[in-house]
């Protein structure tokens, strides 16, 4: 979409399927290092947001969720396991494009964030079990000790035939459910197009999603 495009009209059904498609189309123009990052924003118990960038791993259309992974003893984690609500935000600066999402979080399931772990370069594994992520530490120094102990317990390179690194257990996956989501495209003068969706969403006891249908409006700029 090129600057001057506009949001479909009538708007689409569904808006993470547009969502996930400029991700998709932000990977193959391939002019930001790291199309996939994102702003987390997440709510301490006493009201107070905060907000990082993570890395976005998919963004799931069908049946509509973005995920990430993360450590749940971090900051982000401890605010997120006393309030579940949180936001993002990717903005694709080339293609004068924005895209907001709310949702609730779940944590993926432990087999879905092994699954995932074993996936990464060894070091990332390594650098997962060394960091106690948000945690104060007294000196990079200490940090890097660290590192080498990890290193030295568990080799600085997968062996061939060798055990893998296990996944702590502190560390994960998220699916941000989504509820709602606003597409922006730039537009000349200032004229930006917005429009917002909004669905239900519910958990069951079981702990399962369930989506309503999307309802959407388009805002002024
Ligand atoms: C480009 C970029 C990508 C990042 N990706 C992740 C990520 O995928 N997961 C993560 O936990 N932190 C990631 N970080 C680090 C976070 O921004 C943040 O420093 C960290 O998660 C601790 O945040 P917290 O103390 O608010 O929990 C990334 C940072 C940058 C700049």
């Amino acid at each position: 979409m090129a600057m001057n495009d506009v949001l479909p009209e009538p708007l689409p059904a569904d808006p993470l399927k547009i969502a996930a498609e400029w991700l998709a189309e932000a990977y193959r123009r391939a002019e930001q290092p790291n199309p996939n990052a994102m702003v987390l924003a997440t709510v301490s118990a006493a009201g107070q947001p905060s907000a990082r960038v993570v890395l976005c791993k998919d963004i799931v259309a069908e049946p509509g969720y973005v995920h990430f992974v993360s450590n749940y003893h971090s900051r982000k984690g401890l605010e997120l396991a006393g309030n579940p609500r949180a936001a993002l935000v990717m903005h694709w600066d080339h293609s004068h494009r924005q895209l907001r999402i709310e949702g609730v979080m779940r944590q993926s399931t432990p087999a879905e964030s092994d699954a995932y772990f074993a996936s990464r370069a060894w070091q990332s594994q390594l650098g997962a079990h060394a960091s106690q992520q948000s945690e104060p530490i007294a000196s990079r120094s200490t940090l890097i000790e660290r590192l080498d102990a990890v290193t030295r317990q568990y080799g600085a390179a997968p062996q061939p035939g060798g055990a893998g690194i296990p996944r702590p257990a502190h560390w994960g996956g998220y699916m941000l459910w989504v509820s709602a989501v606003e597409l922006w495209v730039e537009g000349d003068a200032r004229i930006h197009d917005r429009a917002r969706w909004t669905r239900q969403l519910t958990f069951d006891a079981a702990g399962s999603a369930h989506t309503g249908p999307w309802h959407s409006t388009r805002l002024q700029p």
